[in-house]
């Protein structure tokens, strides 16, 4: 290696997070002890999706081994049983959200769903020809396409608030594109390309001046900051369970209940009709109006012990912890020659993206993972971002609460060992 293309960087080991014991999280992670290609995994992909702890992944066994029912319809014991964890998943979730009544919880899919259901149900009602929806150029594909079917269909258009070089929103640009015509914002609260935290509270109340109801994607948020939709004031929230370390298939949507009281149901089936004939259905009362069908009764249980999980860990603790994880990781990354940072805004959550020059970031990725080291490369499912700073790609270490300071130190020196493989 040339001196140009050496490292200087010197390890540190962890700091002692008081009241944050991170080998003791490690241990309720079993799939941390995994080791891949012969080296102890790595895992950095967190953004795609974060590892369950063992007490969530018993609590979907448990529910499967001894308390299997359909819920909201039986009258014997285990449905009684699978009805009452349901809905006290549905309560772990209001108080997670700091949302001031359960029936504004309800209980979809992923975020991917809860955007396209607010898009169809809410939107369609509410956005018409000649109206505008506002995104930002920083969201993810599920916040885009759903807004711009909505569009399509309703020849509409779709406006979307610019960033800077750093990966920020351009707040001065808002007030131009906030305009009689707009009839939604749809933000997220943090970028999973860039990292960036939005200023929601900013957006919520300039939009609120106006009578223009904000729906934020929550779902690299919720694993990272505490979220508080009554402080907030957003209007819809929504966010996925897999990445706050619960189980795939269950995810959130928060809306505040006289605007879900006011939109029609999203799909129609079982559970979410009080009476039906073939003259006439007369909808259920929320939450259920939005839950069409048996739902995921074992995910939404999960999604309940993970949350209880984090809970009890102390999000502060998490994000100073994780914070501490960015600042190390930023500072070990940019003293590596030829490497660029994508996204360096002030404001950031545990997720770096990178390219390096002349090495395309899939091969970086395929290298660092013969390493045991698992981080993302490719668009992120935000190809608009990826067009803002022109390049095709980036690779992407995003971290969670199990990460340490010797994990990024591996890093390093798989990112070494890639500049060695095309110096
Ligand atoms: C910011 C953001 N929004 C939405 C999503 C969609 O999540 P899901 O695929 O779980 O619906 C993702 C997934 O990466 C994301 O990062």
């Amino acid at each position: 290696m040339t001196a140009a293309n050496s490292v200087s960087w010197e390890p540190r080991p962890s700091i002692t997070n008081v009241g944050f014991d991170v080998e003791a999280a490690r241990r309720d992670f079993p799939i941390l002890q995994k080791q891949v290609y012969g080296h102890p995994l790595v895992y950095l992909d967190n953004a795609a999706t974060s590892q369950k702890p063992r007490l969530v992944i018993d609590s979907i066994s448990r529910y499967y081994e001894s308390g299997n029912a359909n819920i909201h319809r039986g009258v014997h014991f285990l449905s009684e049983h699978a009805t009452e964890e349901h809905e006290a998943a549905r309560r772990t979730v209001q108080g997670f959200l700091n949302a001031a009544d359960k029936r504004e919880i309800i209980f979809v899919r992923s975020a991917t769903e809860a955007v396209n259901l607010v898009a169809q149900s809410y939107g369609r009602r509410h956005v018409g020809a000649g109206d505008e929806v506002l995104i930002t150029a920083m969201e993810h594909h599920s916040n885009i396409v759903p807004w711009q079917m909505l569009c399509e269909e309703k020849d509409a258009t779709l406006r979307v608030l610019p960033i800077n070089e750093r990966g920020e929103l351009r707040m001065d640009e808002l007030p131009k594109l906030l305009t009689p015509k707009t009839k939604l914002v749809a933000v997220t609260h943090v970028s999973n390309a860039l990292g960036s935290i939005n200023p929601i509270k900013k957006i919520v109340e300039l939009a609120h001046s106006l009578n223009i109801p904000v729906l934020v994607d929550g779902a690299q948020a919720v694993p990272h900051l505490k979220v508080d939709v009554q402080d907030l004031d957003v209007d819809f929230y929504v966010f996925s369970g897999h990445k706050v370390y619960g189980p795939t298939g269950i995810g959130v949507l928060y809306g505040k209940r006289a605007l879900l009281e006011a939109m029609p149901p999203y799909q129609g089936g079982g559970d979410m009709i009080r009476s039906v004939t073939f003259e006439k259905t007369v909808y259920n009362d929320l939450p259920y109006k939005f839950e069409a069908g048996t739902p995921n009764i074992g995910g939404a249980i999960g999604l309940g012990k993970a949350i209880e999980y984090i809970t009890q860990l102390g999000l502060d603790n998490i994000a100073s912890h994780e914070h501490d994880l960015l600042v190390y990781g930023t500072e070990a990354l940019t003293a590596i020659p030829g490497i660029r940072l994508i996204g360096t805004a002030a404001e950031k959550a545990a997720v770096i993206s990178f390219v390096m020059e002349g090495i395309h970031p899939h091969d970086i990725g395929t290298i660092l993972d013969r390493e045991g080291i698992a981080i993302r490369t490719g668009h992120h499912c935000a190809q608009p971002v990826m067009q803002c700073f022109k390049i095709p790609a980036t690779a992407r270490a995003s971290f969670a609460l199990y990460n340490t300071r010797e994990e990024i130190d591996v890093l390093v020196k798989g990112i070494q060992k890639v500049k060695e493989v095309f110096a």
